[in-house]
């Protein structure tokens, strides 16, 4: 594989293989897409839970396990071990920050298995959707430093990505199966 004139620094851009012209996302710019989508599935999942739209939360919870699995993978599989020379222990951090996102996704699904909501029960699932921002700001603040990766290591992050996103693994179900780090 060989980058073609069409290749932007960023890594993103046509690509020739063998004969076939492929393209492959930008990996900074998916990445902050993804969390813009993270950010409005959060407000909107908290209102929903807050407005006592049960059908209306399970919904956008489901559509954020699909979008966040892929998501993580990515990140825990590639980007996370890339940027641990620059971050260090960071790293640690935004992994156990993962664990409690899965914490809560889960608590929140099951939350949402009930028809009715208590307002304890709504205000609770309503402060959890919020919480998970913190992960989202925090997550996001890994651009700036991805903009100093080299070209052919953002073509491995494209590449990466792409699969993860491929393979569509749900949130839930990757950290119940795939993940090696265990979240009780
Ligand atoms: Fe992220």
């Amino acid at each position: 594989m060989r980058k073609s004139a069409g290749m932007d620094e960023r890594g993103g851009g046509k690509y020739e293989t063998e004969g076939e012209v492929g393209f492959l996302l930008d990996p900074i710019a998916e990445f902050r897409e993804d969390h813009r989508k993270v950010r409005d599935g959060l407000l909107a999942l908290e209102e929903a839970i807050r407005q006592n739209r049960i059908g209306e939360a399970r919904e956008v919870l489901g559509g954020l396990n699909q979008l966040v699995g892929p998501h993580f993978r990515y990140e825990e599989e590639a980007l996370y071990p890339t940027l641990r020379e620059y971050l260090g222990e960071y790293v640690d951090q935004l992994l156990n920050e993962h664990d409690g996102v899965i914490r809560t996704a889960r608590r929140c699904a099951e939350l949402l298995q009930k028809d009715e909501l208590s307002p304890e029960e709504r205000e609770a699932g309503a402060r959890a959707a919020r919480s998970l921002l913190v992960h989202v700001s925090n997550c996001d603040g890994l651009a700036i430093i991805s903009e100093r990766l080299d070209a052919d290591r953002l073509g491995e992050l494209a590449r990466k990505f792409e699969t993860c996103r491929e393979q569509g693994v749900p949130l839930l179900e990757w950290a119940a199966t795939i993940r090696e780090r265990r979240v009780d």
